[in-house]
């Protein structure tokens, strides 16, 4: 971020005028002496200095270079530029993990005493998270995602951000970006959306009214389910001033090696979005039509309570289905989701989502499984539900795997 490479960008000065294709593969290079094509990675912890004058100056910020990679490395560096240029965003930060981006945000945005505004629909652990900051002090207000009079309602003058997904683990609720960055500006808070479900392929929310945004880099940015990230974008008086310092501090920092897989993550993200949604559109209207099947939550189907607001602010209904299977046990409603994931000969059954390899899982005893089962039904987690990440396997292959389970 604030490092000049000695080669200068690779990209030339035109990078406002290219596409987000182009954008994902040649923006943020800089190439270094040695002329590389392919970026390099920088896995050093730390860098050397001249002398004892130019540590110093580097420390204290008064001349410009790499210090210690917890806080800057060329490779992070470059990752945060081309991610901050495909959301057309002044400035971004990346982090080890999502949760890690979500926590920099919430330290930097809040102090005792302050309030925020969440979604009852948003990944368990992020909802974890904002529990545990009671004890500091901070406390969260849950509403309805699509419910604007709730999130007004809710307002405090003590509220500092609204927090929302959209499309929001695991349902895929839409929430109207536009009109919650209005009610959070009336009320002088900030707007923070994860944008994790669409990445900037499909949803821009910074073009919506959103202030800051942040990435669970782990999902689609990566792809292939091989490592950890995150990311925060925002102004970039915000990114140097507050975030930048906090996590100097505090540390949840990028792996440089990870930055290089998320790097080249991007530069195939706009075609596995494209492909991914197309396959999920079909994997969800062959669900809506199966008698196994209770409902099925996809963004891209006209049945989808926000289908027209979906299409209005995203390019696709994006890759994740949620479907509850009917059921005709009482006593244990889970019993026939659980039937559908166990006959998956082909799907992964595991918690991580945005890869080319279908998921499935059982949102309600995994991924939100730590939450209160009140805040679970607020979510709309029921037992019978289950959750797929549609990949890149063959729609027809990924129906004839379910099918299995479904027809028990
Ligand atoms: C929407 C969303 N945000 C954030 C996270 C957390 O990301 P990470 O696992 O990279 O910490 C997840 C993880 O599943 C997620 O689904």
């Amino acid at each position: 971020m604030s490092n000049p490479s000695p080669a200068g960008s690779a990209g030339g000065n035109d990078e406002g005028d290219w596409s987000l294709e182009s954008l994902a593969v040649r923006a943020g290079i800089e190439r270094t002496s040695y002329g590389e094509h392919c970026e390099p990675i920088f896995l050093t912890s730390s860098f050397v200095f001249e002398n004892a004058a130019q540590a110093a100056a580097r420390f204290g910020n008064t001349e410009p270079g790499y210090v210690y990679s917890r806080f800057s490395n060329p490779t992070t560096d470059a990752f945060a530029r081309r991610l901050a240029a495909l959301e057309a965003m002044p400035a971004c930060l990346a982090t080890g993990s999502g949760m890690a981006a979500i926590l920099a945000v919430l330290m930097t945005l809040t102090r005792a005493g302050d309030h925020l505004v969440c979604s009852n629909g948003v990944f368990g652990a992020t909802i974890q998270l904002f529990n545990y900051f009671e004890r500091f002090g901070v406390t969260t207000s849950y509403v309805p995602l699509t419910d604007a009079a709730a999130w007004r309602a809710a307002m405090r003058p003590t509220t500092r951000f609204l927090y929302v997904e959209s499309p929001a683990n695991p349902i895929t609720e839409v929430a109207d970006i536009a009109a919650l960055a209005a009610i959070a500006h009336e009320h002088g808070a900030q707007l923070v959306v994860d944008n994790c479900f669409c990445t900037p392929f499909l949803q821009r929310p910074a073009q919506l009214g959103a202030d800051i945004v942040v990435h669970s880099a782990t999902k689609y940015i990566d792809g292939q389910g091989r490592v950890l990230g995150g990311a925060v974008l925002g102004s970039e008086a915000y990114i140097r001033d507050q975030l930048l310092p906090v996590l100097r501090s505090a540390g949840p920092s990028l792996s440089p090696f990870n930055a290089w897989i998320l790097l080249k993550g991007l530069e195939t993200l706009g075609i596995r979005m494209r492909e991914q949604s197309a396959n999920a559109l079909q994997v969800a209207g062959w669900l809506e039509r199966q008698p196994g099947v209770e409902r099925v939550w996809y963004p891209g189907l006209p049945s989808h309570p926000q289908h027209e607001l979906a299409m209005r602010q995203q390019k696709s209904g994006g890759a994740i289905i949620a479907f509850s299977v009917r059921g005709d046990d009482d006593a244990d409603p889970r019993r026939h989701a659980w039937q559908v994931i166990d006959n998956c000969r082909m799907l992964s059954i595991t918690g991580n989502l945005g890869d080319v390899h279908t998921t499935i899982t059982h949102p309600a005893s995994t991924t939100h499984g730590r939450i209160t089962p009140e805040a679970r039904r607020a979510a709309g987690v029921g037992e019978g539900l289950v959750r797929i990440a549609v990949g890149l396997e063959s729609p027809e292959d990924i129906c004839r795997d379910l099918s299995r389970g479904l027809r028990g």
